[in-house]
């Protein structure tokens, strides 16, 4: 290296990119560049010219090919055009951005909701906003990518406890200095193991030390619960969580992010928080597809039991063919399924794939404890046939992996 020769910024990707030629090398697919050649249902596509069960994608209410949701999304094209080209609090709120908003409020019972362009930017928004240089954010160490991002943004000080660990959470709670600012994320359903957040004890110990929460209901919405608010409201304290995030990637079946609340000084955030007010508002249709599924979800209990069925009947499956999963008892919509290490995970996800089966690889450092998952997230739409059908799947690959 010459003396003006700087620094290759690319350094710092080394051991990833061995890891990735080494994976590779194996002669195994690539996990991570699959491509859904069509989507014919919520449950099903082509992937590699096969027919595929799609048992890896965040649909769990199965809302994207619904009639009247795909419907809503037409009209406002033709009725809006293809994009806002504009912020929300310039020219980019329309009335279908209003109409988003007053569905959310409905749908949650809450006094306010700010819709904004994805979850990520919804976490990373609500929360470096309220809390910022001096106040203290206490978050489980499980979090979620843009959970953490909003935190650095804020430039809060960050205390994270053990994940679901009531105790550790509340020891935090108890050295922070008299009179700073306190926040207390969580979120219902852990994307990763699909396992909840005891949330009843949770809030009420963040409540006793002053603390505001902010729990992300990500992926609960639409399923958990009597009304599907999530796991707070299952748990009996959403009137005491201040702040909910939640996303329309998943059960709404589309994309965007958003935050309900009851605090009386909520509608200031939509001028001083950057990642609302610096960026382009969602387009028409897809505020029109969202504010249709929302209202659809509120209807949504045969489904809800549908899906329930479903988690505790492939639950049962996986256990009973000698899988290890990432929770004793179905918690929610997702089943990790522990694999020994990335090798054999990756091999695993390949055998699947060409039984006509499509899971989530997932690895470090998106996982907790190093682990190699094969996370597969259940629908509402997966017919009782179609999880027998995964069940052989599994059975046949994990047996040709030896896993099994
Ligand atoms: C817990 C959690 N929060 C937020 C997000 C971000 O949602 P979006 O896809 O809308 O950016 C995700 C997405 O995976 C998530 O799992």
């Amino acid at each position: 290296m010459s003396d003006t020769e700087g620094k290759d910024l690319f350094s710092k990707f080394d051991e990833v990119i061995a890891v990735r030629e080494g994976l590779l090398a194996s002669g195994v697919e690539d996990p991570f560049s699959l491509v859904m050649e069509r989507v014919l249902s919520p449950t099903r596509a082509i992937c590699n010219g096969r027919d595929t069960i799609l048992l890896g994608t965040y649909n769990y209410m199965g809302m994207t090919f619904d009639p009247d949701v795909i419907a809503a999304g037409k009209q406002a094209l033709d009725d809006f055009g293809s994009g806002t080209t504009g912020s929300r609090v310039l020219n980019g709120t329309y009335q279908g951005h209003k109409a988003c908003e007053d569905a959310l409020k409905e749908f949650y019972a809450m006094d306010h909701a700010m819709v904004f362009s994805t979850g990520y930017q919804a976490n990373l928004g609500i929360i470096s906003t309220i809390a910022g240089k001096g106040d203290y954010i206490v978050l489980d160490i499980d979090s979620h990518a843009s959970i953490w991002d909003g935190c650095a943004m804020g430039n809060a000080e960050v205390v994270p406890f053990k994940h679901n660990d009531i105790e550790a959470m509340e020891k935090r709670l108890r050295r922070i200095p008299e009179g700073a600012g306190k926040l207390v994320v969580l979120e219902g359903v852990y994307s990763m193991l699909g396992d909840i957040a005891p949330l009843k004890e949770m809030v009420a110990v963040a409540k006793k030390h002053g603390a505001m929460v902010l729990v992300d209901e990500a992926h609960s919405m639409g399923f958990i619960g009597e009304h599907g608010r999530g796991v707070a409201e299952d748990q009996g304290v959403i009137d005491d969580v201040d702040f909910i995030i939640g996303t329309f990637s998943k059960s709404v079946g589309t994309v965007g992010g958003f935050c309900v609340s009851n605090h009386p000084k909520f509608e200031i955030m939509r001028l001083v928080c950057r990642p609302y007010v610096f960026t382009a508002s969602l387009p028409p249709s897809v505020v029109a597809t969202a504010a249709t599924s929302i209202r659809k979800l509120m209807h949504g209990s045969e489904k809800r039991a549908h899906l329930w069925e479903n988690s505790r009947t492939l639950h049962k499956g996986l256990t009973d063919l000698g899988f290890k999963l990432g929770t004793e008892k179905p918690e929610s919509a997702i089943l990790a399924v522990i694999m020994p290490d990335l090798e054999r995970g990756a091999a695993m996800w390949e055998a699947l794939l060409k039984e006509g089966l499509y899971v989530n690889l997932a690895r470090p450092p998106a996982t907790p404890a190093n682990m190699t998952l094969l996370r597969c997230s259940l629908c509402a739409e997966h017919s009782a046939d179609q999880v027998e059908t995964i069940l052989g799947m599994f059975e046949r690959a994990g047996k040709a992996v030896g896993i099994i």
